[in-house]
């Protein structure tokens, strides 16, 4: 499989880099695994008014038709973020305002708007400063599937396997991390065996 990791965070000691590395290491001897790692990137994440004309045209900037190769071979994606205002970090959103346009990622069909990335597997990686006890209240976590998976990576018809949430990562121990990323090397190792027979 080639296994695309798509890494939003800008601090070389975040918990965030250590999941990634963990990944990429479980990943690297059965797959071919590429990170995109956006901040590294110093991805441009804002869409502005030339590139929307563009894109009407079929003109797709040249850092964008390099990552849609990218999401274009892909098997598996891999998504890692933190949780900023219940949302993605702003470089992570403007990377899928860019990258997933229309065109490339969904169109308006015969039945309404029709996901064009197929067959893609996605998984995603959330960290929090919350525990879940506080954002079960409002039914939270459901939501934030709903709206940072289904409505985005489901939309293109991606199939979303898993999102993971690790919360309350601020006042975790080394060794709460250590069991979190256990758990999720575990996941994939499963996912890799089963994709294989
Ligand atoms: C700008 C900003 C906004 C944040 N918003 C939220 C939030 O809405 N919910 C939450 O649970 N944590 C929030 N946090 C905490 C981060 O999610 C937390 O610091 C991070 O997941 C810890 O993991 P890391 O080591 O990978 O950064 C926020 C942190 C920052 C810097």
């Amino acid at each position: 499989m080639t296994h695309l990791i798509i890494y939003a965070h800008p601090s070389e000691d975040s918990f965030s880099r250590q999941l990634v590395d963990r990944i990429k290491q479980c990943s690297e001897p059965l797959n071919t695994v590429i990170v995109r790692d956006l901040y590294a990137m110093d991805f441009n994440a804002v869409l502005k008014k030339e590139e929307l004309n563009n894109l009407k045209k079929g003109i797709i900037a040249e850092d964008v038709d390099k990552e849609q190769a990218f999401v274009e071979d892909a098997d598996l994606i891999s998504v890692v973020y933190p949780l900023w205002w219940a949302s993605f970090p702003a470089i992570l959103k403007g990377y899928i305002d860019r990258v997933f346009s229309y065109g490339f990622a969904y169109r308006s069909g015969k039945n309404g708007m029709e996901g064009l990335l197929t067959g893609r597997a996605v998984v995603m990686h959330t960290s929090m400063g919350n525990s879940v006890s506080e954002d079960d209240q409002d039914n939270l976590l459901p939501n934030l599937t709903a709206i940072h998976g289904h409505e985005v990576f489901g939309f293109c018809d991606m199939d979303l396997m898993q999102h993971f949430f690790y919360p309350e990562i601020i006042s975790a121990t080394e060794l709460e991390k250590e069991a979190f990323i256990e758990n999720t090397v575990a996941y994939y190792k499963e996912l890799f065996i089963s994709e294989r027979n």
